[in-house]
């Protein structure tokens, strides 16, 4: 369960698990720089405070970047109190994942605060590693600079002074996906 506020960098499509599964969360911060993401992403972020108002529960505020995170963290918004910064499937994209979890971990979690996240990986196959080299052009081009073969949970574990680090899960498959929770000390 994730305590008082949180940010979010999933599509907030998914943030209605948070929602549900989380009732004591009361604000969420989505950035999204991809302005044809936005209507979905808004209309998600709408269903998901409806949803809470609906069930009674604490108010719920969704706020909506229209931009990086990293942009968000450059402005006052990013407090250095929050409590949890949940990233899903978003650092297999971004320019330089290891500055944005680094950014994370200094202007947004406050002490004691996790980071948590669950991303496709690199295999760990050559084969499986080669097949993804060939594929990457096309998808990169048709999936927004999406990255197949990041080394997200060592990027993540090194790209901060954290208190702890701990792998959740490793899914192997054709895109083999990680998850990992990192507390700031
Ligand atoms: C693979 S898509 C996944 C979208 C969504 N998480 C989902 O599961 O449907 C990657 C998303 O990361 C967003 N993205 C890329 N760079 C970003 C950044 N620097 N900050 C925030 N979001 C970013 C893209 O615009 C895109 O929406």
């Amino acid at each position: 369960m994730f305590p008082r506020r949180t940010i979010v960098l999933i599509h907030c499509t998914y943030g209605r698990y948070l929602v549900e599964g989380c009732p004591d969360v009361t604000e969420i911060v989505c950035a999204e720089p991809n302005v044809f993401m936005l209507p979905q992403l808004r209309a998600a972020a709408a269903r998901c405070e409806a949803q809470r108002t609906a069930a009674g529960g604490k108010a719920l505020r969704i706020v909506v970047h229209h931009g990086t995170a990293e942009q968000w963290l450059a402005t006052e918004a990013a407090s250095g109190a929050f409590d949890a910064c949940v990233i899903f499937l978003v650092l297999c994209s971004v320019g330089d994942p290891q500055n944005l979890v680094a950014l994370l971990h200094d202007r947004a979690l406050r002490p004691g605060g996790r980071l948590i996240f669950h991303e496709h990986v690199a295999p760990t196959s050559a084969i499986h590693r080669a097949v993804f080299a060939a594929m990457q052009p096309l998808w990169g081009l048709f999936g927004d600079g999406c990255q197949l073969s990041r080394n997200t949970a060592s990027n993540v574990r090194t790209a901060a002074p954290w208190a702890s680090f701990t792998m959740l899960w490793q899914l192997g498959g054709p895109i083999p996906h990680a998850a990992a929770e990192a507390v700031k000390a």
